[in-house]
């Protein structure tokens, strides 16, 4: 998808759709008010008669619109002016630009009037997003990705801005809706290169024998029974500040059968999404390198498929983790730890200023929260509040779990130093989160569980069901605060 600067009038860009904004009020008002007075009133006469609103997402598509070069006008709800934020324009964006994907259109034109840089750039990153779908291996697509996308009463900054940002969450929903036979292992390592050499990333890259040697046996437990080989990707981003770098650590289990605690059918159906987490790595380390960021930043990601065979790793089992520690394995589906457990020693190699891990790690955690909010557990209330500051001004959902020292009980065992699952179900996601806190050492560490808001069920009037490409925004906002 290109995605231009438009230095035309909103009204005189030649395309098969204009999108405009009308906030929810009793008045017409956005850039659709200001297309009216070149329309002669219709768009007026039109909001007299209902026939669009101010709802954030809901729009109306009206054509042949007098005055305007455009074959059609879309009217899309941007809700309340006084709340329209990076949030609020991805999600405007995003509606709008998926209501255009019912049919093949070369060119589509936003006018982005009266907006500041990262709000701009929000919306086109959400349109770049909304007309893309999970359904890439279907011969007539739902969505209809439009070729190019031009962008009136902006500026080129927020243009380059909004591509880098949409670009990096296409990424990571890519990678994420790929099936399990396409994107194991090495497929991810292979696709990670490219990216790499495109913006300009270091890259290492641990395969099985190296993984060996450097004793990460937890992870490769994990894989022992697959018969695709394992992989550890190390990003580099030096940044241009002279400070430590922050780590991002990913969790990359291409697929979760769980192993020999074998998942039902309808656990296991949608358990590609369980590499999400380094999708996530990966679409932000892109984001922050093509946007130039200041902060040094590394990225570490395990890759894994959690298969059962002959020679898969089995209940009761002790592992030695790379840091030393021994686990139990009481259950092989508590699977996406002991890889994290591996890498996020791997992290402290990398001397980080704090570290960060993002993993579609328990369905505990949807339990507590729902599909739409992503969990925080931590070591460390200032990290922490930074990570809730940047969703909350990209408009993400976070919340934090309570780490109280007694859910620590519940992982020890009889046989090793700790064992890899609570004592019962309550608490899932703590006493996962609790089981990483033992392999961080004294760093500022955040956790943060996306299984709930990673990949939908449900398509929402945004976006597409399946991957979600959350966390790629908050991550790229954190960075720039840091
Ligand atoms: N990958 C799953 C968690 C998951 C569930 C992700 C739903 C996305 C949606 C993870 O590896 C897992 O199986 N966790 C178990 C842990 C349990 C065995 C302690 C779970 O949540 O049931
Ligand atoms: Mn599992
Ligand atoms: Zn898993």
């Amino acid at each position: 998808m290109k995605v231009l600067a438009s230095s035309d009038v909103s009204a005189q860009v030649s395309c098969s759709a204009l999108v405009v904004m009308a906030f929810d009020g009793p008045q017409l008002s956005g850039s659709a008010l200001k297309l009216d007075a070149v329309a002669g009133g219709l768009l007026q006469r039109l909001w007299d008669r209902g026939e669009f609103s101010g709802k954030l997402g809901r729009t109306g598509l009206f054509h042949d619109v007098p005055g305007v070069k455009a074959d059609s006008v879309l009217v899309v709800g941007a809700g309340p002016e006084a709340t329209f934020d990076e949030g609020a324009a991805f999600r405007v964006g995003g509606a709008a630009l998926k209501r255009l994907a019912d049919k093949a259109r070369a060119s589509v034109a936003i006018d982005l009037t009266d907006m500041a840089t990262e709000v701009a750039a929000s919306g086109i990153a959400g349109a770049m997003n909304g007309c893309v779908g999970q359904d890439t291996f279907r011969a007539e697509k739902n969505l209809k990705a439009i070729d190019e996308l031009l962008c009136c009463a902006t500026t080129q900054a927020a243009v380059k801005r909004g591509e880098i940002i949409g670009e990096g969450i296409l990424l990571t929903r890519e990678l994420v809706n790929l099936p399990p036979n396409y994107m194991y292992p090495e497929a991810f390592a292979k696709r990670a290169a490219s990216v790499a050499v495109t913006c300009g990333l270091e890259m290492e890259v641990w395969d099985e024998l190296r993984l060996r040697r450097e004793n990460c046996n937890a992870l490769l437990a994990v894989n022992a029974g697959s018969s695709r080989p394992p992989r550890l990707l190390i990003f580099r981003y030096p940044g241009k500040k002279k400070t430590q770098p922050l780590a991002l650590v990913g969790k990359g289990v291409t697929f979760d059968s769980g192993g020999l605690s074998l998942k039902p059918t309808d656990g296991m159906t949608t358990m590609k999404c369980d590499m999400a987490g380094a999708a996530t790595v990966l679409g932000t380390m892109q984001t922050i390198a093509q946007l130039g960021l200041e902060t040094p930043v590394v990225g570490l990601v395990g890759l894994v498929e959690n298969m059962v065979s002959g020679s898969c790793f089995k209940l009761g089992d002790v592992l030695r983790a790379r840091s030393g520690k021994t686990i139990e394995i009481l259950n092989t589906d508590a699977e996406g730890r002991l890889v994290l457990a591996d890498v996020l020693n791997v992290a402290l190699q990398e001397n980080p200023q704090a570290i960060i891990d993002l993993a579609t790690l328990t369905g505990a955690c949807v339990v507590a929260l729902g599909n739409d909010i992503s969990g925080l557990m931590t070591n460390n209330a200032e990290l922490t509040e930074k990570i809730e500051a940047a969703a909350g001004a990209v408009g993400e959902y976070v919340w934090q779990l309570p780490m109280h020292p007694h859910f620590k009980d519940q992982i020890q065992s009889q046989v090793a130093d700790i064992k890899n699952i609570g004592d019962g179900r309550w608490g899932g996601a703590i006493t996962a989160a609790k089981f990483l806190e033992e392999f961080v050492a004294d760093k500022p560490w955040t956790h943060i569980d996306i299984a709930g808001p990673a990949f939908a069920d449900k398509p929402k009037n945004y976006i597409d069901a399946g991957a979600s490409g959350c966390m790629v925004r908050t991550l790229t906002k954190l960075v720039e605060s840091m």
